[in-house]
């Protein structure tokens, strides 16, 4: 018993992402019952078309397509980018403007056959980038970073980052900040971070079908750093003073978190500010250890330490407090050279 074959076009949605779909009524192509057979669908240009055709009937029907172009495929066929699967879906891989039109499938077998059309449009896709649309950066103070933005479409887009503070950057060209560049392929490279860095980059790809864009949310951070000490009294161990003379013991570091600086004097005590009234000596806010009106007694080893909740270093400074020679200069200095 042969049954006449009966022709379903089942397109699920998924495979036409993101296209609209919808059935129009169509009088060339008629059911036996007089219902249209006609579908169709929309592509982005580069996409994969997918069409089904499913054909029933007793002996199972061979199907066949009849392309835009008015070629015939019949049966399983597979061509460089058109290919009829053996369920009979034809398969248009990368998909151009020039694939628009009509495509008819045709079942058939000997008791009768049907026909199905597909009206196949196809327009430019907007551009898009490969990498995520929103990320978050986080990178340490003096570094160098890439930040990637890789356009794709057709026809090509061109490529360009709005940086934090609204400057536009565009690819092999010199930007305000040497230290900002972008490569011909749309990477972001920034060296020497700075935490005033931190913001909000923008990449924007634009052709003549539309726009993307891409944001990269950067941190930039002082990382957790050991106290390192930068400065000491003129780098050298010992420091020479005279009695009564005032004398400013330097000592700075960096780190982070910043460091705390603690004088130790000669005698073991440890000196963190806050002296009593009158007191001979003061910790500058900077760091420095101020010693009012030397006297002999405040020759010694002094140690400068920083400390953070990362380390601890300390530096030895010695100080040597001599005869007031002011005098003396004075002598030399008035000493006649005339006889
Ligand atoms: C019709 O299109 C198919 C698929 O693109 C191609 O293989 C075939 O050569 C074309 N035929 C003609 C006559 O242009
Ligand atoms: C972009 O180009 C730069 C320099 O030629 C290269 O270092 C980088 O790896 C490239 N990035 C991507 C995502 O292609
Ligand atoms: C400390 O620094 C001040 C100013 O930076 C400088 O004048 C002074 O000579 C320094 N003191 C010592 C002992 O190096
Ligand atoms: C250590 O020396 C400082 C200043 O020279 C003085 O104020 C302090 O009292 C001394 N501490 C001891 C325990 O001698």
């Amino acid at each position: 018993i042969s049954f006449f074959p009966s022709l379903f076009l089942p397109i699920p949605l998924s495979l036409f992402l993101p296209l609209s779909l919808s059935f129009r009524k169509h009088n060339d192509y008629q059911w036996q019952d007089g219902q249209p057979k006609v579908r169709e669908i929309k592509s982005h240009s580069g996409k994969t078309v997918e069409m089904k055709c499913k054909a029933e009937g007793r002996p199972t029907p061979l199907v066949s397509w009849i392309l835009a172009n008015l070629t015939q495929v019949r049966g399983h066929y597979s061509g460089p980018r058109v290919s009829v699967t053996p369920e009979g879906t034809l398969l248009i891989n990368q998909v151009s403007v020039y694939d628009r039109g009509h495509y008819k499938c045709i079942a058939s077998n000997p008791a009768g056959a049907d026909t199905a059309t597909v009206r196949l449009q196809v327009v430019a896709a907007p551009p898009g980038i490969l990498e995520a649309k929103r990320q978050q950066v986080q990178a340490g103070v003096g570094q160098s970073l890439w930040l990637p933005c890789t356009a794709q479409g057709s026809p090509q887009p061109t490529v360009h980052w709005v940086l934090y503070d609204g400057t536009a950057v565009r690819p092999l060209k010199p930007s305000v900040d040497p230290r900002v560049s972008v490569f011909a392929n749309g990477t972001l490279h920034l060296t020497d971070t700075a935490a005033t860095d931190s913001g909000k980059y923008e990449c924007i790809v634009t052709s003549s079908t539309g726009s993307e864009r891409r944001v990269v949310t950067l941190t930039v951070e002082k990382r957790d750093m050991a106290p390192e000490i930068v400065e000491a009294s003129h780098r050298r161990t010992e420091v020479m003073t005279r009695m009564g003379k005032t004398t400013v013991l330097n000592c700075s570091a960096d780190g982070h978190p910043t460091p705390e600086i603690i004088w130790l004097l000669p005698n073991g005590t440890r000196f963190t500010g806050s002296p009593d009234r009158g007191s001979r000596q003061h910790l500058g806010n900077d760091g420095t250890f101020v010693i009012y009106n030397p006297s002999k007694e405040d020759a010694g080893k002094y140690r400068c330490a920083a400390k953070n909740s990362v380390g601890y270093i300390e530096k030895l400074i010695v100080l040597e407090v001599g005869q007031n020679i002011v005098s003396l200069s004075c002598c030399c200095l008035s000493s006649p050279l005339v006889v």
